[in-house]
């Protein structure tokens, strides 16, 4: 891809779109940022977007839809069976993602729950590069468990290796040989591993990953979720596909999976989701619990005017200009707040940026949940709503006890084509602020847990009143700045 170089040196993300329709938004006084937080239990999943100003929660259904998009909406072929929508989906999952046999699903965690529900029984080992929050769910209420089999650079904060969502080789065959292959129904790679800081992994590693899965006869089933990034990222990092189109690169790594699933809500900035693949025999597996489960086969629980918003989305994956938005505006944000010596993870990944909050809150206990502490604060003195993933979205282990993460992070999501660089140049003035303040941050602790998923609904309380003494000193410095 060409890279636009300014005249003054600058290096800029220049967006290669113009807005064609926008939605105003409200930035509402620090008073009442504060009283959203206590109504919303200091989860920021609960608070109401009338009082959030930038929201940095997600990319999940929030990407910019395109001119196209809207377009191919209104020519939904509404019909139970057999809709023409469908056929256009499958079409374009075949175009794209080469796989002909799709399954439609109402968005990526039913696919997670079918395919879960047709091979993980009590007994079985997933693999996998790192777990998803739902995806683990799943495997875990159907009676398995998960085995994280990442290389220790990934753990890696301040990093510069291209790949740390990469699977480690050698862990996977020793898991394979001490669990036994008979108890491993399948590998789950996730592309652009989402909780360690949307980091890729190269198409080497898969390749790798599919050498050892022929050689003990596993089945891979790829998370495509973010593989369109995942993609852009291997032609910017991986010398073997550097003059590689996005299309090329996408289908080489779907590929070497025998089942891939998707959100559609991420990879398509729509809504939906699927299962595709090549096999005749995963087809049947799991086509008789789509209708069970999500609705009949030609819509899967989806909206027919949502499939064609799917099938156009899929083919703008193709298109850098498009799949490089969101990824280069990370890359700005990232660089922006390292210059500021802000702990953030490196290099930048896609989905969002990550703020490393063991080191920006190193005085918050993990026991006090810093990466909560910090998404609340954050929100506090600015009205971006960012998302913890941290030990708050860790499920407990089997006999109730917490499970504190492997790095407590908070997620600034920078969905596609959505924020201005002056957003994104607000959200770093107000983190810079807030890591000048960091002493000031306090810790969280449940006041309501639920038992699945605790994160979307659960409810904290700050461990003291540091929340007022924050809004202290933001009204002491900013005076009458919102
Ligand atoms: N896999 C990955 C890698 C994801 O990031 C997600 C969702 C899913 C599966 C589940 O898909 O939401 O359509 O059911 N990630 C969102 C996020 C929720 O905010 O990162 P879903």
């Amino acid at each position: 891809m060409q890279e636009i170089k300014f005249y003054s040196g600058e290096n800029i993300p220049l967006e290669l779109h113009k807005v064609r329709i926008v939605q105003k938004l409200n930035l509402v006084p620090i008073e009442r940022r504060l009283e959203a937080l206590y109504e919303g239990g200091f989860n920021t999943f609960r608070l109401s977007t009338k009082d959030v100003f930038l929201d940095m929660l997600t990319d999940s259904g929030t990407n910019a839809m395109s001119d196209n998009q809207l377009a191919a909406m209104m020519q939904a072929d509404d019909a139970y069976a057999g809709s023409q929508s469908f056929v256009r989906l499958q079409k374009a999952v075949e175009d794209v993602l080469g796989k002909k046999l799709l399954l439609p699903v109402h968005q990526g965690r039913a696919a997670e729950s079918i395919i879960s529900i047709a091979y993980v029984k009590k007994g079985s080992l997933i693999p996998m590069n790192y777990h998803f929050t739902t995806a683990m769910a799943h495997i875990t209420q159907n009676g398995g468990k998960i085995a994280e089999l990442l290389y220790d650079e990934a753990y890696v904060i301040n990093s510069s290796h291209p790949f740390k969502g990469n699977m480690n080789i050698e862990k996977l065959e020793d898991v394979i040989k001490s669990h036994g292959a008979a108890n491993i129904p399948f590998i789950r790679m996730e592309a652009s591993t989402n909780l360690i800081g949307g980091q890729p992994f190269s198409v080497q590693n898969l390749r790798d990953v599919r050498a050892m899965a022929d050689k003990y006869g596993i089945r891979i089933v790829l998370d495509c979720s973010l593989l369109g990034e995942n993609a852009y990222l291997v032609m910017k990092r991986e010398e073997e596909f550097k003059n590689s189109d996005m299309g090329t690169i996408m289908r080489t790594m779907t590929a070497l999976a025998d089942l891939c699933y998707f959100s559609a809500r991420k990879i398509s900035s729509s809504r939906g989701g699927g299962m595709c693949t090549d096999k005749m025999e995963i087809f049947k597996e799991l086509e008789a619990l789509v209708p069970l489960y999500e609705g009949f086969l030609t819509y899967g629980g989806i909206s027919i005017r949502e499939i064609e918003a799917m099938a156009v989305g899929l083919y703008e994956t193709l298109d850098e200009t498009m799949i490089c938005q969101s990824p280069s505006f990370i890359k700005y944000l990232v660089e922006a707040l390292d210059a500021k010596g802000i702990p953030v993870i490196k290099p930048a990944g896609v989905l969002g940026a990550h703020v490393d909050a063991m080191q920006f809150c190193a005085h918050i206990p993990q026991t006090e949940y810093p990466a909560g502490g910090l998404a609340a604060a954050l929100f506090l003195i600015s009205g971006v709503r960012g998302m913890e993933r941290g030990s708050i979205s860790n499920q407990r282990d089997e006999d109730g006890n917490e499970t504190y993460a492997d790095m407590e992070l908070l997620r600034l999501a920078v969905p596609r084509r959505v924020f201005t660089l002056s957003q994104i140049k607000y959200v770093e003035d107000r983190l810079n602020w807030l890591y000048d303040n960091r002493l000031l941050i306090g810790g969280l602790r449940f006041v309501y847990e639920p038992p699945v998923l605790r994160f979307f609904m659960g409810g904290l309380e700050p461990t003291s009143d540091w929340p007022t003494k924050l809004m202290a000193k933001f009204k002491e410095d900013f005076g009458e700045s919102l």
